[in-house]
Order: C-alpha cells, then sequence, then structure tokens
C-alpha cells in the first residue's frame, strides 16, 4: 500500500491544516499517510515512506532556517525517495504566482536549500492580522500596499484553495506508486 510522509513547517497553524488536510485526503483513498513537524524530537523511519513532501511557510521573503537545517541533514533520504516541496505564501493569492516559476519564494528555496526537490507546488496561505503580533502585523500591511494586498487590520482571509490542496495530496499518492 503506498504510503506517503508529509514534512511541515508551520509558525501561525495554517501549513499545519493544509497538510492535515492532505493526510486526512490521503486516507480517504485507503493510502497511508503521517505528518512530521519539523523541530519534533522524534525520529522518522525513512523506510516505511514510498513518497515524501516537504512544505513550509514563507516568513520575510524566506524560510525559517530549521527547514532548511531538516532538508540538509535528510537530504540523501529525501533523494532517493520521490519527493516534493511545497510553499505557502501570500503572494500566491493571486494565481499567476502560484506558478512555480512565477513565486519568487519557490525559486528562493531551490536555490538555498541543498535537496534540489523533484517536483514543487505553490499553496496560496492565509492572513490573519489580528493573531499576528504588532509588528508582523505592521510590516505585512507595509508589504500588501505595495502589492495592493488586504490591510485592514481586522482582516483574516484564508486563499487556500481547498480543492487543489485534495489534487495535491492526490499527487503525492501518485508520487508513491
Ligand atoms: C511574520 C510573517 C511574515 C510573513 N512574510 C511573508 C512574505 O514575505 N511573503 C508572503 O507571501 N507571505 C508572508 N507571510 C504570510 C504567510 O506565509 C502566511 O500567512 C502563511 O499562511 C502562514 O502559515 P503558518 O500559519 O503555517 O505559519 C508572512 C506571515 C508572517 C506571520
Amino acid at each position: 500500500m503506498a504510503s506517503v510522509l508529509i514534512v511541515y513547517y508551520s509558525r501561525g497553524g495554517h501549513t499545519a491544516k493544509i497538510t492535515q488536510a492532505m493526510a486526512e485526503h490521503i486516507r480517504q483513498q485507503g493510502r497511508e499517510c503521517d505528518l512530521f513537524r519539523i523541530g519534533e524530537p522524534s525520529e522518522i523511519n525513512w523506510d516505511l515512506y514510498d513518497s515524501v513532501a516537504v512544505g513550509a511557510c514563507v516568513l520575510y521573503g524566506t524560510y525559517d532556517k530549521s527547514v532548511f537545517a531538516f532538508v540538509n541533514q535528510y537530504q540523501q533520504q529525501l533523494e532517493t525517495k520521490p519527493n516534493s516541496f511545497f510553499s505557502v505564501n501570500v503572494v500566491a493569492r493571486n494565481p499567476e504566482k502560484r506558478i512555480p516559476e512565477n513565486n519568487k519564494y519557490l525559486q528562493k528555496f531551490i536555490e538555498l536549500s541543498a535537496w534540489k526537490p523533484k517536483d514543487v507546488k505553490v499553496i496560496a496561505g492565509k492572513v490573519d492580522y489580528p493573531s499576528w503580533r504588532w509588528y508582523d502585523r505592521w510590516m505585512i500591511q507595509l508589504i500588501m500596499k505595495m502589492t495592493d494586498g488586504p490591510t485592514d487590520p481586522k482582516a483574516v482571509i484564508d486563499y487556500t484553495d481547498w480543492q487543489d490542496v485534495n489534487v495535491y495530496a492526490e499527487h503525492l499518492i501518485g508520487l508513491a506508486k
């Protein structure tokens, strides 16, 4: 039976929610799926999995350093399996920026990571001003002002295309075959 591992980094919980939706969808298709949060103390038994995806949210134009540390440490294990990387960011609220070649954050990951993913995906994330610290809120409002995005400090907008998340989850099953 195809078994998929999804490794993720989430600051505010939205990337975690996306990975949970993927895992549920994969299990609904009768396949196995485990989630691993970067920073968890437990060990991964890589032998259990037929494909692996790594996903992370974008924070100030890049990814948490623990994401790069993880993919560098496990580069060999990642490379021996069908693999995929997905980037979660709000610039991707614009459909054009969901095309990997047009998403600078995805390109940045490929450039900075020792592991070069065989397959990539861009997923639009969530704006959640009320839950962000004043400094983050202020900075992101500034970025949004420059890119014609929402600036209302009360705005909570989920840009994720959940249907497409399911399609990607099925794609990960396909990679595992
Ligand atoms: C501190 C901070 C910085 C962010 N910087 C960017 C950014 O530079 N570009 C972008 O497109 N999205 C940026 N975002 C948006 C996040 O990528 C988006 O909210 C994502 O859904 C967060 O996922 P998480 O809840 O798993 O942390 C930022 C969010 C936060 C909180």
